[in-house]
């Protein structure tokens, strides 16, 4: 799962996440530290104009530019008071920047600040104001106003104070960081686990089924869910599934078809063989009588016959309903055409005391004369062999809605109902038929089913009324 969809979504948001609470915090953090220090600046700006304005009155009333003793003392003491309360740290300064009052310790006093930037600018008579580190890593604020006496600067009202530690804050500031991305990677991973189980959940199944589903078991779908890709890939999923399982019923049925063909023509060879082997192995044995051995031989040639025949309508099948076209069409004349048929078949129909007769008429049609003739032949076999002698086989011609249909009707048995369905199937033989031991294997009928399709045309089996059967072929006509 190294690279699968949660660890990746896991890597994005997490990268996200992170990122943005560290730069968050950080904006967030020097905003606030600034907007500390501005506050603070000003609070000592005012607190040192306050100082200047007072100092300022007394000792204009006094007329000395530097702080008479009892005054200084007096202000040191208030200071000292008022000190501790506030956070500030104040001092008075003459006119050379040496400190005259100090609000934190006695011991300032006497100290010189000249040197520092934002006093050289108060005794320049500008306000100054200054941020520095202090040794033990807190940020002090210095402001220095001009106490100014008659246009002269007389000393300098001098503030600080310091703030918070750097330190601490930024062990503060990387404690509540690391506590923000702690919480943002655990909500982050539930958020991701969340939702790549929704995104994946789908996917899952699908990858399921599909393994299911080559595995063999075709008739396994996916509930099309989730996000509307993956919903899609599903419903595709699906639709490929029960196209597959289509072509695969059909080649299962196609499979079984070639199989029981295969066996049907096994069997179907089997008993001329068996007849042919049968005669030969007896006349081998020698010492046959003439007449029986001629009974024997002409057996042979019979049963050779039927094989060579059987192995005609094979081939004739194969090659109708394995290549189409191969056969140049013409204008077909279908008169004509079944009159040839008639008389090719007359020896036959004679022997069976069968009289065959053409009625009506029928426009051409396009296709191969020797293969309708064979459709009628097969036709007229079937109806000749069937039909009692004496009976007649009709074949009647006619138009209908722009077709030409031919009828071959006999006077036989007729075909039972369970029949019809079959008659056209490879190797049928209805039980009259098989009863008779007459006929031949089977493939008449499917002969002329193929050929007729390849024509565009039907061909079709029912009972008459009047008894006998009746198979009727129509054709598209041909233009003229
Ligand atoms: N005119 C008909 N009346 C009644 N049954 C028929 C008729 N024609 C065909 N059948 C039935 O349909 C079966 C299949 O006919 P088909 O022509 O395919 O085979 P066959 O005549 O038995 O053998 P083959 O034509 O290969 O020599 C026949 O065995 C018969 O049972
Ligand atoms: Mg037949």
């Amino acid at each position: 799962m190294r690279s699968s969809i949660r660890t990746r979504l896991l890597a994005a948001f997490l990268a996200v996440a992170i990122t943005s609470a560290v730069g968050l915090s950080a904006y967030f953090l020097s905003e606030l530290e600034s907007y500390g220090l501005r506050k603070l600046e000003d609070r000592l700006n005012s607190e040192s104009l306050v100082m200047a304005g007072m100092v300022a009155a007394q000792l204009e009333a006094g007329g000395e530019t530097s702080l008479p003793e009892d005054e200084a003392e007096a202000l040191a003491s208030e200071l000292a008071r008022v000190g501790p309360k506030i956070s500030s740290h104040i001092r008075i300064l003459d006119s050379s920047g040496k400190a005259l009052v100090d609000s934190g310790d006695e011991s300032g006093v006497g100290a010189q600040y000249a040197e520092t930037p934002e006093v050289a600018s108060a005794l320049a008579g500008q306000r100054g104001a200054a941020t520095r580190i202090t040794e033990d890593g807190r940020v002090a604020l210095y402001v220095a106003n001009p106490i100014v006496v008659d246009g002269h600067v007389a000393g300098v009202a001098y503030t600080a104070a310091t703030t918070f530690s750097i330190r601490t804050l930024l062990r503060d500031y990387r404690l509540r960081l690391g506590g923000a991305i702690v919480l943002f990677v655990l909500l982050t991973t539930l958020l991701t686990e969340l939702l790549s189980r929704w995104l994946t959940a789908p996917l899952l199944d699908l990858a399921r089924t599909a393994s299911a589903f080559a595995g063999g078991d075709h008739s396994v779908r996916v509930r099309p869910r989730g996000s509307s890709e993956v919903k899609a890939l599903a419903q595709a999923f699906n639709n490929m599934a029960e196209e597959v399982q289509t072509v695969m019923v059909e080649l299962k049925e196609e499979e079984s078809r070639k199989s029981r063909f295969v066996s049907d023509v096994s069997h179907e060879l089997r008993t001329p063989l068996t007849a042919i082997r049968g005669a030969a192995e007896t006349l081998l044995d020698g010492d046959v009588p003439e007449d029986d051995a001629r009974q024997f031989l002409s057996t042979i040639a019979r049963e050779s016959e039927r094989l060579s025949r059987l192995a005609n309508d094979l081939l004739t099948l194969q090659r109708i309903e394995g290549a189409t076209g191969e056969l140049p069409f013409s204008r077909i004349d279908l008169l004509e055409t079944a009159r040839r048929a008639a008389e090719g078949l007359a020896p036959l129909t004679e022997s069976r005391g069968v009289q065959v007769v053409i009625v009506g008429s029928a426009p051409p049609v396009l296709g191969n004369k020797d293969r309708i003739q064979q459709v009628l032949g097969n036709l007229i076999d079937n109806a000749s062999r069937l039909t009692p002698e004496n009976g007649v086989v009709t074949i009647a011609l006619s138009a209908e809605d722009r077709h030409s249909v031919i009828r071959v009707l006999d006077e036989g048995p007729g075909i039972s109902d369970a029949d019809i369905p079959h008659v056209f199937d490879r190797f049928y033989r209805s039980q009259v038929s098989r009863d008779r031991s007459s006929g031949g294997a089977g493939l008449g009928l499917p002969i002329v089913a193929a050929i007729v399709r390849s024509l565009g045309g039907t061909v079709t089996a029912a009972r008459r009324e009047v008894g006998g059967s009746v198979f009727t072929i129509r054709l598209p006509s041909a233009g003229s």
